[in-house]
């Protein structure tokens, strides 16, 4: 269902059900009260009556004399004895000779209908001529008041009808009013859709704030998605350009060893190596790709957990001193100390420094751990090549690797420091480098006071 007709349908069912119920309630007070205020009244005459006869000398004819004086002027009075006969009936019409009711000893009052005829009727008990008890029935027609009530009723019906088309044609005019904006912008967004673009969009004027804010974050997203996607198209640019070397390499010597490979041994050999060295740094590289992506579904649901740093520090040290034969110190001055962090992504962090430090220098690497201020400081120092100062700021980029020709020796891929630079962040850790050229390269990782459980 269009929203437009949802929100009409609702607010005039409303609309329409709070008028039906305030109307019911006018006509039945208006009703109840006006058959109250007859009742009074002929509550009023049954004692003034009674008053009289009291008073009287209690004869029939002094009796039925006190009754007629108090005949209303389009009624009946009826005396009716316990026996539910009537003993006398005085009344102004003649068809009105069957307004009885059975007795009773309590007063009582009723609203009786009789043919096409209305009446209010009081019965009071008093004492008759013979001291016996009867009841003293006084009956007032109020076929005009039952006329009114029935305009009243035509009045509040007929006005329903009308608040009611009213409120359906306002509706209608209010409801497109407010829905026109909504309209402009899903044609505006719809558009953008068939452009298969990422263009913003205008905000529209005189609009609500709802909308604005709808506007802006269209816009956010569209600019979110537009700079998504060319980092992905970057990215496989990147990429492919980085498999085309190894490629054109395994081609060219695949070629070469088709052609004089079973001719020429020594062809072979040096064949056969090449492809093996390419095929090595593809699927490095492919590794490295998939890295990216796994670790881009972790952040996701970025889990941390308690850990002990030193031990973690000494045991990933040792582990990589022992792959790659190169010494590695672990100084620290803190005994021991349990950070919250997501582990296994820590671990990779510290790694692609570590493994950096070892590729880039022959020396040893150290690693220190500080307290500065509240936070902890990480330090991964080498003694190796240095980066020059102009790169400094690129060395965080995708692929990008200082000395392509040098790194293709050591077997880089130059996605290393990015994927460093995504954990960093994802785990809230500062990065900074300082590194001078043939002197060295030192990596501060600072660990917030917030991710520090315990340390002495
Ligand atoms: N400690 C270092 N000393 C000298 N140069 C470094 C050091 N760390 C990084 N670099 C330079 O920064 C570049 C980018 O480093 P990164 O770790 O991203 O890539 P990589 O080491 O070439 O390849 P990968 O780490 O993906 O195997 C390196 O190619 C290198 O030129
Ligand atoms: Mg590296």
């Amino acid at each position: 269902m269009k929203l437009s007709t949802k929100i009409q349908l609702y607010t005039t069912v409303m609309i329409v059900l709070t008028l039906i119920v305030v109307n019911v309630f006018v006509y039945i007070t208006f009703k109840k009260n006006a058959i109250q205020n007859e009742v009074h009244q002929l509550e009023n005459r049954a004692i003034n009556i009674i008053k009289e006869l009291e008073k009287s000398n209690q004869t029939k004819q002094d009796n039925e004399k006190i009754i007629v004086n108090h005949l209303l002027s389009d009624g009946s009075v009826t005396i009716v004895n316990q026996n539910n006969k009537r003993k006398l009936q005085i009344m102004t019409k003649q068809h009105y000779r069957n307004l009885i009711e059975d007795y009773s000893d309590k007063q009582t009052d009723k609203y009786i209908t009789r043919g096409n005829h209305h009446f209010v009727m009081v019965s009071v008990p008093v004492l008759w001529e013979d001291k016996e008890t009867v009841n003293l029935q006084i009956y007032e027609n109020i076929d005009m008041k039952h006329e009114s009530f029935e305009n009243l009723k035509w009045i509040l019906i007929g006005s329903t009808i009308m608040v009611t088309i009213i409120t359906f044609i306002l509706n209608m005019i209010i409801t497109h009013s407010i829905l026109k904006p909504i309209h402009l912008l899903i044609n505006k967004m719809s558009n953008i859709h068939k452009t298969k673009g990422y263009t913003k969009i205008e905000s529209i004027e005189n609009t609500s704030k709802e909308l604005d804010d709808l506007t802006d974050t269209f816009n956010l997203m569209m600019k979110r998605l537009s700079e998504q996607e060319e980092k992905e198209q970057s990215f496989i640019a990147n990429a492919s350009h980085e498999l085309k070397t190894p490629i054109t390499v395994i081609k060219s010597y695949s070629e070469m060893l088709k052609r004089f490979g079973k001719s020429k041994p020594e062809v072979l050999d040096e064949g056969l190596d090449a492809i093996h060295e390419e095929a090595i740094r593809m699927s490095y590289l492919a590794n490295q790709m998939l890295q990216i992506t796994s670790f881009h579904k972790q952040t996701k649901h970025n889990e941390r957990e308690s850990f002990e740093l030193i031990q973690l520090l000494q045991s990933t040290a040792k582990k990589l001193s022992i792959t790659h034969g190169q010494k590695i110190e672990v100084q620290s001055k803190i005994k021991t100390l349990h950070i919250k962090l997501n582990q296994e992504q820590f671990v990779q962090l510290i790694t692609i420094f570590i493994d950096n430090a070892i590729k880039y220098s022959d020396k040893s690497v150290v690693i220190t751990l500080n307290q500065k201020h509240k936070n902890v400081m990480l330090q991964i120092e080498d003694k190796g090549i240095g980066i020059p100062a102009e790169s400094l700021d690129k060395i965080f980029n995708r692929f990008y690797r200082v000395d392509k020709a040098r790194t293709r020796k050591t077997g880089g891929s130059g996605l290393g420091l990015y994927i460093a630079k995504e954990i960093a962040q994802a785990n809230d850790i500062g990065i900074d480098v300082y590194s001078e050229l043939n002197y060295g390269t030192t990596v501060k990782l600072t660990i917030k006071e917030q991710y520090i459980e315990t340390f002495s």
